[in-house]
Formats: structure tokens, sequence, C-alpha cells
């Protein structure tokens, strides 16, 4: 109220622009309001813009609507065989692949992208045509800040997986500002909030800056124990991993596995070590790693360039000084997080989370923290 006021009383020095400038504002006041009221409960336009660092608000159409998320999941699985139970199972034939490819560097607008896949239902989600996909997909992807990554990946990715006849549906998870960005819990957080919203059978975790190369690395999970990493190589590293236990950049669950490894560590911080983290916690509940074939240039990612984050020493305090295994009680049983919004768009859902770092950090043990904070106060980060 006291900024209507203002903004009345003030006198615009641009007099009609003004008033058209201030009209505009609150419709988009308005609307943002319209949406926090009607669609998810638990979301906040206001805030979002107040730290608008975002461009998925701006450069993009309005959300979908889906209306079937208030419907048990049951009910959901059940409404979803009987609109597809008449298809057949898509037989994929591999002549329709093809095979390795260069990542394409264009970098187009949201908009131009959702008018390039018109095939997209809400939230991202993809079918193939005329069969049924035996799997249903998450994608999950960590995000902030990396507008450009994400355009390029929706725009060499998504063909792939169409070819793949994959049923697949995007998650862009972005970690509001305010805490240091934690790709454990980002990717923790899409997990359970999209098995909220369908029941999938596979979770897969890929980092916005990791492309896959080849279609013929096909996009699905591994049998009970086996947990799949779908890279081989790594442009970077010359084509190989940069060591053999490296899962980082694109990996695949199942809902069982992701719950006996008990997801990622939340307390990763920073870059870093969350990845290392999980091999140790899928070596522990006794799961394997499957890849695609080495000897074969299927498995290859293409990255894209960014400014690196600092490497942080004191991830490797987190990661092996913890005396007691404390996986049980560090991961998806004890992820806390605030939804601040969660919006159906045409190639993807987006899910815009608040964490708090400081109540996140109490749970380790308060050597490492004073590590951390000592680092925090060198660094001034
Ligand atoms: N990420 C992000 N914003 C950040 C840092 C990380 O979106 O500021 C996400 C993004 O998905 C990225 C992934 O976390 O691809 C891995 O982080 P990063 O690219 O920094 O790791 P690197 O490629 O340097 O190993
Ligand atoms: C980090 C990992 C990262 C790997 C490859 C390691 O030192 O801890 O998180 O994936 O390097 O860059």
């Amino acid at each position: 109220m006291a900024l209507f006021k203002f903004i009345v009383k003030s006198p615009s020095p641009f007099g009609g622009a003004g008033l058209i400038i201030v009209t505009f504002g609150i419709v988009l006041i308005v609307k943002g309001l319209y949406y926090s009221n009607n669609h998810v409960t638990r979301r906040s336009y206001g805030n979002v813009q107040k730290n608008l660092s975002n461009f998925i608000l701006k450069d993009i159409s309005d959300d979908v609507q889906i209306n079937h998320t208030s419907l048990p999941i049951n009910v959901r699985r059940h409404e979803e065989h009987a609109t597809t139970s008449f298809l057949s199972v898509c037989d994929l034939d591999f002549k329709t692949l093809k095979g390795r490819e260069k990542m394409a560097l264009t970098s187009q607008s949201l908009i131009a992208l959702e008018s390039m896949f018109p095939e997209s239902h809400a939230g991202g989600r993809f079918q193939p045509n005329g069969c049924r996909s035996k799997h249903r997909i998450a994608i999950i992807i960590p995000f902030r800040d990396r507008e450009i990554h994400l355009k390029i990946y929706l725009s060499n990715v998504i063909p792939k997986l169409r070819r793949q006849k994959v049923d697949f549906t995007i998650y862009v998870v972005e970690q509001a500002p305010g805490s240091h960005f934690n790709r454990g819990m980002m990717r923790n957080i899409g997990f359970a909030e999209a098995r909220k919203i369908a029941d999938y059978d596979c979770f897969i975790f890929n980092d916005v800056d990791s492309i896959f190369e080849d279609d013929r690395n096909l996009f699905q999970c591994g049998t009970d124990n086996s947990v799949r990493h779908l890279v081989t190589g790594v442009d970077v590293f010359d084509y190989k991993l940069k060591y053999s236990i490296l899962v980082g950049g694109i990996i695949a669950f199942t809902p069982e596995q992701f719950r006996r490894v008990n997801g990622y560590s939340n307390f990763f911080f920073d870059w870093g070590a969350e990845d290392d983290d999980i091999y140790y916690r899928i070596q522990r509940a006794k799961m394997q790693i499957e890849r695609p074939d080495t000897n074969s240039t299927i498995g290859f990612m293409s990255t894209l360039k960014h400014k690196r984050d600092p490497e942080v020493k004191y991830r490797f305090d987190i990661l092996y000084s913890r005396n007691n295994e404390t996986s049980h009680k560090d991961g998806i049983n004890s992820l806390k997080y605030t939804v601040k919004v969660i919006s159906h768009k045409k190639l993807f859902t987006w899910i815009y989370v608040a964490v708090n770092e400081e109540e996140v950090l109490q749970g380790l043990d308060a050597g490492i923290r004073r590590k951390i904070a000592a680092y925090r106060l060198k660094t001034k980060t």
C-alpha cells in the first residue's frame, strides 16, 4: 500500500509514459498475485521478483495449467494407464538414431525453443508419438544463473531424447539467492518434488553444462543393483574420466536405488565432492556402477564452458572426516527446503527453492563448521 501511495503521489517526470509504466507494473503485480493464489499454495511470485536474477519469468510463455496434481499418485497412475494402455510399447529402431553428434552452441530464446518443440506437454513432458514408452523418466537439472547453458542444453538434448522414444519430463531446480549453491540438495529436491507430481521409474540427474553426444546412449536406468552412469569420457578430460570412481555429469537412479543411498548428501555447499560422496553411498549400499561400452564413443559427453567456481578444500573434510558413517541421516530423509515456485512451463517444470544453509550445516561436526566459517571469512564469500 505504501508503495502504491508513493507511486500515485510522486510527480512523474515522464508524464503519460510514467502512468503507462505504473499501470504495467500493477498488471504484473496483480498477475503475480493471481498465480500465487491459484496455482501452488506454497509459491510466492512477489519474493521471486524481488531477487529476480532469473530470466525464466521474463523470457517464456505463461504456465501451462496441469490440473491433476492434487489427485493421489495411484489415481494418476491409473488414469495414465487408461489413456496410454491401448498403445503398443515403443520398439526402438537403432537405425533411426544418428549416433555421435557435435554439440550445437546456438542459444535461442526460450520462446523460440518452445516453438521448436511444439509437441511438449505441460511441465516439459515429452512422450513418443504413436507408442508407449516402457519407462517414465524425470530429468533433474540443478540450476542457478546458467541461462545460456540451459538454452543450449534444451536445444541439444530434447531432439536426441525424442529420437530415443523416451517418455521424459525435465525439471529445472533453481536455488534462490541467499545461500551458497548446493548441487546435491537441488538434485534431492528435484527427486522429492517430481515424485509428488508423477510416478517416475527412473530419475536422471544431469548437470546443465553436461551434454551427451551420442543418441545411442540411452536415457534409462540400470537394473536392480546397478546405478547407471551415462558417461565414459568428458571432452575436457581428453574423453576420459578424470578418475575411475567419478560419477558426475549424468547419472540415473531408480527411485528404489536413490532411496537405498538416501540420495545425495545435503552438506556440500559450493563446488565439488557431492558426486564423490554419492559414489561411496552406492558402494556402501552394495550396488555397482554400470556405464555404456567403454570401447566405443557412445558414452562421450561435451561440457559447456563457464567461469570455474573455486575448488574448496574443505569439501574433502566433509567427504572423509566423518568418523561415523552419516549417510543414513543425511540425505533425502533429512531434506529441508522451501518451495517458492513450482511452475509448469512448456519445456520444463521450474522449481524455485530456498535453502537455509546455516540450519543444514548444523548437522555437521563443529570442527568442519569452523573450517567452513574460516574459509568464508578469508574469501569473503
Ligand atoms: N550449477 C549451476 N549454477 C552454479 C553452479 C552449478 O547451475 O552456479 C549446476 C549446473 O547444473 C552445473 C552443475 O551444477 O552444470 C555443476 O556445477 P559446475 O558446472 O560448476 O561444475 P563443473 O562443471 O565445474 O564440474
Ligand atoms: C570434485 C568432483 C568433480 C570432479 C571432476 C573432484 O575433485 O570433487 O565434484 O566432479 O573433481 O571435476
